[in-house]
């Protein structure tokens, strides 16, 4: 198998999951996805982590992002594990933890990274527009829990890069100036933002977010 790379197509899977079965395309509809992998049930990292996606829950859907969770744990641990993330972390668990005991949907999204550990998953992370395409990956290791209000971020740059001839700069974050495509000329920036720009150099133009 292929490793996934921006701009293909996620690709689509049936899987069980705490919310029954999913099928992934039909499930996303016309939402932005996040289908997040943790190495296993049980463990701290991953309980703080999955509490934190559950208390981001408005968070996600105000951005109309679906979330879903996947290890290769069994449904049964799912299910008690859910309860300990809701007692220990103050949170309710609103989203679906796939069981991926058959490693089916982990290897189809190279989720499992052998020479680190052949048993679980890594921490993997893949953002799906409404097209279905894959718009951003990461992989972190067991070690490392993630940072959430990083991904809500990289979430507002891809909402708002999406139709508009910009992207957004280091460190940017929802309401700072935004850089203008390269590939526009002065003149039809002129046009396309109706509050200007500033031009640092010809190539690095700041126009603000509208
Ligand atoms: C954790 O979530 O704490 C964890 C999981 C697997 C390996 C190391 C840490």
């Amino acid at each position: 198998m292929n490793a996934i790379r921006l701009g293909d197509i996620a690709p689509n899977f049936v899987a069980e999951s705490t919310q029954g079965e999913i099928n992934f395309h039909e499930w996303l509809g016309d939402a932005w996805g996040m289908l997040v992998s943790h190495p296993a049930d049980f463990t701290p990292v991953c309980t703080t982590e999955l509490g934190t996606m559950a208390n981001y829950g408005d968070e996600f859907a105000n951005r109309n992002v679906k979330v879903a969770a996947i290890s290769v744990d069994p449904m049964v641990s799912h299910m008690k594990w859910i309860k300990d993330i809701e007692e220990t972390q103050n949170a309710e668990v609103s989203f679906p933890l796939i069981a991926d005991e058959g490693r089916k949907v982990s290897e189809l999204y190279g989720m499992i990274h052998p020479n680190d550990d052949a048993t679980m998953t890594v921490r993997s992370i893949f953002i799906i527009a409404p097209d279905k395409k894959v718009k951003l990956i990461l992989t972190y290791p067991a070690s490392t829990g993630r940072n959430f209000d990083e991904l809500l971020r990289v979430i507002d740059s891809l909402r708002l890069t999406q139709y508009e001839m910009l992207a957004t700069p280091a460190n940017w974050k929802k309401g700072d100036d935004c850089v203008i495509l390269p590939s526009v000329s002065n003149e039809e920036a002129e046009k396309m933002f109706p509050k200007g720009f500033k031009e640092v150099k010809p190539y690095l133009r700041l126009t603000p977010q509208v």
